[in-house]
């Protein structure tokens, strides 16, 4: 088969043209055949969803499992209810803030959609693209176009066209040119038929995004770990290997200092290097591809698929890259590494580990961070860096005083006393200086626990998940205790009477709460405070010794909240 190939980058064409040759591919696709369009993500490889026999071919020519449904491609959120039903109010919510762009939403299906695109589950995966082609072949053919991504099954997602002909020429009946995609990785998948919002697949629109609409979303363990065996993952392309380039590839995970010195230390001649901008010189006799600046992780994500590719035709034996951390979409860049290396991650910094503590007043938190210290481990109080960055970040304070105008003097000083008042009368206000103020603390707190090497390190913090800084914990705990035990405590703690002890502690979050979100809970039921130091330095123990296992083995595990 011929493979019609229509240019149509963006500086060669006049408008025209572009509409004739999208009505063509239009035309292509309304006869049940195959293009491939650009979208800002990566290439998609589209067929008329409806037509279940058009769809049936995608499958073929990529290769792909039959059980690993496609997304539908839509011109906008009008279409969802064509095509989803028992549409929640957040899924639109999600859709009027990141559609068009790179967020797929998993809704309930309805029938008309053909089994063979949803792989036969009762639930359909929905976008919009945000390119200009894309939506024009959508809005020509009237109908949504099933795509997946535009390369082999296995093999790294394509950016740009030339790779699309590479994988695709001869196979397909068109593709469409509209020069390299801006995002460079796939959208992120959002399951939104479950009770809270869950992460399927990270990628182009960021947790910390998502999470300024939605609140805390749950984190499929499938996205940052391999499952066990046997174990069904809710998206089903996340059981097998992908954007695998020819080499094999292992991946190095921990500090950029310390992954660099290590990958340096193993290095053979004909070993490749996917590295950060600021470490090409430590390689410069090696053959190597840059992912850009180590914060960059957009341009990380720009030029991952590229990198994955770039080593196919070299003569390197293995490729060695470096794993940006998990902060905005250098999650979405890390979990396609680590899947690209077929789960060969070599965790650098092995002999850190990062505990993450949070729960109620009255509970015992405080025992255990005394514990932590004693065994040698520091902590990091972050009611402390909440203010500090209250008192000292210019930009931060800059964002506060556009919507907390009346906390401010006139001379532009923050009036601590004032904002209090303000944001303790009312939760909404409460919930958004902290949705300002975490956007700075989780930067804050990567870069000073991205300085320790090795050793014990505790994150201390009340609103420890909902800030997400429990994303950067080896495992969470929740300290708990029963009501009664917590009031007796800060009565005599706090030298209050009990009635306003049991105020305080009613109006904080409840144990189960915490228990719910965290990996861990440290229950303090002990009779006495010794019972329970002895108790829980056991706990702390075992727990440092598996987490430390763990990370040995290559097994890390995901920073998920627990089901
Ligand atoms: O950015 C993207 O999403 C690109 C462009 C072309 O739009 N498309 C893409 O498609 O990455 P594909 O087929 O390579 O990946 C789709 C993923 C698969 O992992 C699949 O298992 C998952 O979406 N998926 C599709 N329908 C689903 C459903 N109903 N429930 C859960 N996961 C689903
Ligand atoms: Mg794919």
């Amino acid at each position: 088969m011929e493979t019609l190939y229509f240019d149509l980058r963006a500086t060669r064409v006049k408008q025209q043209d572009i509409t004739e040759k999208v009505g063509e591919a239009a035309r292509i696709l309304r006869q049940g055949g195959l293009v491939a369009m650009p979208t800002e993500t990566v290439y998609g490889l589209g067929a008329n969803a409806l037509d279940a026999d058009a769809v049936a071919r995608i499958f073929e020519v990529k290769g792909r499992p039959q059980d690993n449904p496609l997304i539908l491609h839509l011109s906008g959120q009008q279409w969802l209810p064509r095509y989803c039903a028992n549409i929640p109010p957040l899924a639109f919510a999600l859709a009027r803030k990141f559609w068009p762009g790179p967020l797929t939403l998993v809704l309930k299906r309805r029938n008309n959609v053909p089994d063979i695109v949803t792989a036969g589950l009762d639930t359909v995966a929905v976008r919009c693209p945000n390119h200009p082609i894309a939506l024009a072949l959508i809005r020509e053919l009237g109908l949504p176009i099933a795509a997946p991504s535009a390369n082999l099954s296995g093999r790294p997602s394509c950016t740009t066209a030339e790779e699309v002909m590479a994988d695709m020429g001869g196979r397909i009946h068109g593709v469409l040119d509209g020069g390299p995609c801006t995002v460079g990785v796939e959208s992120t998948i959002l399951d939104m038929t479950g009770p809270q919002p869950r992460l399927l697949r990270p990628g182009g629109v960021s947790i910390e995004a998502i999470e300024t609409i939605v609140g805390p979303i749950t984190v499929d363990k499938a996205v940052t770990g391999q499952l066990p065996d046997g174990e069904r993952p809710k998206s089903p392309g996340m059981k097998y290997r992908h954007y695998a380039p020819r080499a094999p590839l292992t991946v190095f995970s921990g500090a950029p200092d310390v992954t660099a010195r290590e990958m340096e230390r193993r290095m053979c001649p004909r070993t490749g290097i996917v590295c950060f901008d600021e470490y090409k010189e430590l390689f410069q006799y090696q053959e190597t591809y840059s992912l850009g600046p180590y914060h960059d992780t957009a341009e990380q994500a720009r030029r991952l698929f590229p990198a994955l590719r770039a080593f196919d035709e070299s003569p390197c034996t293995e490729i060695y890259a470096q794993c940006p951390d998990s902060r905005g979409l250098g999650l979405a860049v890390g979990n396609r590494l680590k899947r690209a290396a077929g789960f060969r991650v070599v965790e650098c910094d092995a002999q850190r580990i990062i505990l993450g503590l949070t729960g109620g007043t009255g509970a015992g938190k405080t025992t255990v961070l005394e514990l932590i210290e004693e065994m040698g481990g520091s902590v990091i109080d972050c009611d402390k860096v909440y203010h500090r960055l209250l008192d000292e970040n210019e930009e931060l304070l800059f964002e506060v005083r556009r919507v907390f105008r009346g906390a401010f003097t006139i001379d532009g000083k923050l009036d601590r006393k004032k904002l209090g008042e303000e944001v303790f009368a009312k939760q909404d206000r409460m919930a958004l200086l902290n949705r300002i103020v975490y956007r700075y603390m989780v930067p804050y707190l990567e870069d000073r626990l991205g300085a320790v090497v090795e050793g014990l390190c505790a994150v201390d913090a009340v609103n420890l998940i909902e800030s997400g800084l429990g994303r950067l914990c080896d495992a969470t705990i929740a300290v708990t205790a029963p009501i009664e035990v917590r009031v007796r405590r800060v009565t005599a703690r706090d030298g209050i009477p009990e009635q306003y002890a049991r105020l305080r502690i009613s109006a904080q979050k409840s144990d189960e709460y915490y228990r719910s979100k965290c990996d861990y809970e440290l229950n303090n039921a002990a009779d006495t405070p010794e019972q329970f130091r002895r108790e829980a330095k056991i706990f702390l123990r075992r727990l440092i010794e598996g987490l430390q296992e763990e990370k040995r083995y290559g097994k890390k595990k995901g920073r998920v909240t627990r089901e």
